[in-house]
């Protein structure tokens, strides 16, 4: 484990980063940001078209945001973007950010294996394959754990660290300390389960969603503006279970036993979003999703979420979840 002594000097553990997607190159933004020397490694040649300017730019409108006062160059001293993955030699940890495909993972592993050393951590950022199967499939079980962002990771305070069967809690523990540095409220979830622990959420309120809209309930409008309008004014504040004593838990049991029975929990993927994968739709990147897109309306999509994800953040920021409790306890003190 890295630095056993003074774990959370960032700037003595270097860390590295293979797969520079969309989530790789954010990760190692937020990495830079932290201030942890970082090498990125590109799997696939197409990735060196974009790894680096990508990287700069978040780096750009971090610095345009307030989020950081360097600019890009004062970053980049610290990153060095590569195919070769010998330079993770000395990485600490190393953060596989593939595609959603255990193949692919698996032969990442072996090459990511062979460079760096028994004791460096092994982590992915896989959204759902269960961090018990792919951990079979390493040489050093124990050292490897799910760390699973959110998108843009450099703007999100969201990070789930998940032990498998084999992981040790310990590293978990690690990482979940080291993570507060990277700016993040990250989650520990002891135990593995399919989705951890976000998606598991997520995918219920997606399922009722696309259950509503194809049987004629409400149209793709009306559930999102529902979603925004409701879940989207208590969500960053509170969670769930803070949201239900807030407003009265008695009313929530009560209309469980009615509307539990009635809520969806169908197990094929809906035919609505399958119609829109087969048209070879992807969303915002391609214009083509559950909405249609001119190309210039999908890029002002794009940027405006993108200003929203620092506004946000700010605004969450002011409202640390244990902020209250903070407070309270602070209060019982002074009147000892
Ligand atoms: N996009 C999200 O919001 C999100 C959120 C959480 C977790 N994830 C997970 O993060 C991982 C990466 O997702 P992404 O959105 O960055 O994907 P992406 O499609 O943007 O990038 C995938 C990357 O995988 C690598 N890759 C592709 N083909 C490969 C091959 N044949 N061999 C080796 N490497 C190859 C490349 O580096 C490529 O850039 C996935 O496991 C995904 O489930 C994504």
């Amino acid at each position: 484990m890295p630095n056993q002594n003074d774990p959370f000097k960032t700037s003595e553990i270097p860390v590295g980063v293979v797969g520079l997607g969309l989530m790789g190159c954010s990760i190692t933004t937020c990495l830079l940001i932290a201030g942890h020397p970082v090498v990125a490694v590109a799997p696939i040649g197409v990735d060196l078209l974009h790894a680096e300017s990508r990287i700069r730019e978040h780096l750009h409108k971090s610095k345009e945001n307030g989020l950081v006062s360097d600019g890009p160059e004062y970053y980049f001293d610290n990153l060095i973007i590569t195919e070769d993955y010998a330079s993770l030699r000395t990485s600490q940890l190393v953060i596989e950010c593939t595609i959603e495909d255990k193949d692919i993972k698996a032969s990442v592993y072996q090459k990511i294996e062979a460079v760096i050393s028994a004791e460096a951590l092994l982590t992915s950022n896989t959204s759902a394959i269960p961090i018990s199967s792919l951990q079979k499939l390493t040489r050093h079980p124990e050292r490897f754990l799910g760390l699973h962002w959110a998108e843009p990771s450099h703007t999100t305070r969201f990070l789930e660290i998940i032990c498998g069967d084999q992981s040790s809690v310990e590293k978990g523990e690690y990482l979940y300390a080291l993570s507060h540095l990277w700016r993040k409220e990250p989650i520990l979830v002891r135990k593995d389960i399919p989705g951890f622990i976000t998606n598991r959420l997520m995918y219920a309120m997606y399922r009722e969603a696309m259950y509503l809209v194809e049987n004629g309930y409400a149209s793709i409008e009306d559930v999102d503006r529902s979603c925004r309008n409701n879940a989207g004014y208590f969500m960053t504040f509170v969670g769930i279970f803070r949201w239900m004593d807030l407003t009265g838990v008695k009313a929530y049991h009560t209309v469980m036993k009615n509307l539990f029975p009635t809520l969806f929990n169908g197990t094929e993927v809906p035919k609505l979003i399958d119609d829109v994968v087969k048209a070879g739709g992807n969303g915002v990147s391609n214009a083509k999703g559950f909405y249609a897109y001119t190309p210039e309306g999908a890029k002002l999509w794009e940027e405006t979420f993108s200003k929203f994800t620092y506004q946000i953040r700010e605004l969450a920021l002011q409202y640390p979840a244990d902020l209250i409790d903070k407070k309270l306890q602070q209060s019982q003190d002074e009147n000892l």
